[in-house]
């Protein structure tokens, strides 16, 4: 084994024995959530209208984040990953409408503390695939005990129709991985255009009562 792959394969010890290295990307997303929050409830009383279905979170894990810096032929320390990697941290906001998830991410991204470094808009151009899916990736202050660091976040922000299919297509790609039966990928890319549909007449009716 080559001294690189034995730093690559240190990266998950490296991560355990560094508690705070971790901890810094758990208090963004409680960061995160709570501006998620407010949002919700505040935007709720002033347009009696939630745009925010539900909230989900996620810290990537050690053997996650070793696997991530091989594949990507990052240097196997601390701050390279911490460069590197944009999906350390990672929020999803599920909408009900394609409206709410524009109206979500500017109000985040509008915030003064709030600095986007990347927007991926697969809504409008959807992936190949058929996932669709707002993506930002922004960077948020924590103030820990001795310094303030600025600490990235993925932010995937869809409608119920969009995580339906993402959450089903993430199942379904892990159950096949290699034998792909052959018009797998089209009838998913349908189902992605169905689901699509649904989230067009769910936006009409939404906007016909104001
Ligand atoms: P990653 O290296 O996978 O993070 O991709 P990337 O850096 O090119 O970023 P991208 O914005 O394309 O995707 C980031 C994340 O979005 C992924 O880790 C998944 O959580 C989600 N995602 C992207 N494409 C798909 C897809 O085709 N299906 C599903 N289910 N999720 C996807
Ligand atoms: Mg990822």
């Amino acid at each position: 084994m080559s001294s690189e792959v034995l730093g690559e394969r240190r990266v998950a010890e490296q991560i355990r024995l560094n508690p705070r290295f971790l901890a810094v990307y758990k208090f963004a997303i409680e960061e995160l959530m709570t501006k998620l929050r407010i949002l919700s409830e505040e935007f709720d009383l002033a347009h009696r209208h939630d745009p925010i279905e539900h909230i989900s979170s996620r810290v990537k894990r050690p053997e996650a984040i070793e696997d991530k810096v091989r594949r990507r032929g990052l240097a196997p320390d601390l701050p390279a990953i911490a460069e590197g990697l944009d999906d350390m941290a990672g929020v999803r906001v599920i909408c009900p409408f394609v409206s709410d998830v524009y109206t979500v991410a500017e109000m985040l991204t509008g915030q003064d503390d709030v600095e986007l470094l990347r927007r991926k808009d697969y809504i409008a151009t959807p992936k190949p695939n058929g996932y669709r899916s707002l993506h930002l990736i922004v960077r948020i202050p924590v103030f820990l005990s001795d310094r303030v660091e600025r600490v990235k976040v993925e932010v995937q922000l869809r409608t119920i129709a969009m995580d339906f299919w993402a959450t089903l297509e993430h199942k379904l790609s892990y159950k096949y991985e290699s034998q792909v039966p052959g018009d797998f990928a089209a009838e998913l890319a349908d189902v992605a255009m169905l689901a699509s549909h649904l989230d067009s007449r769910m936006q009409k009716l939404h906007q016909r009562l104001g």
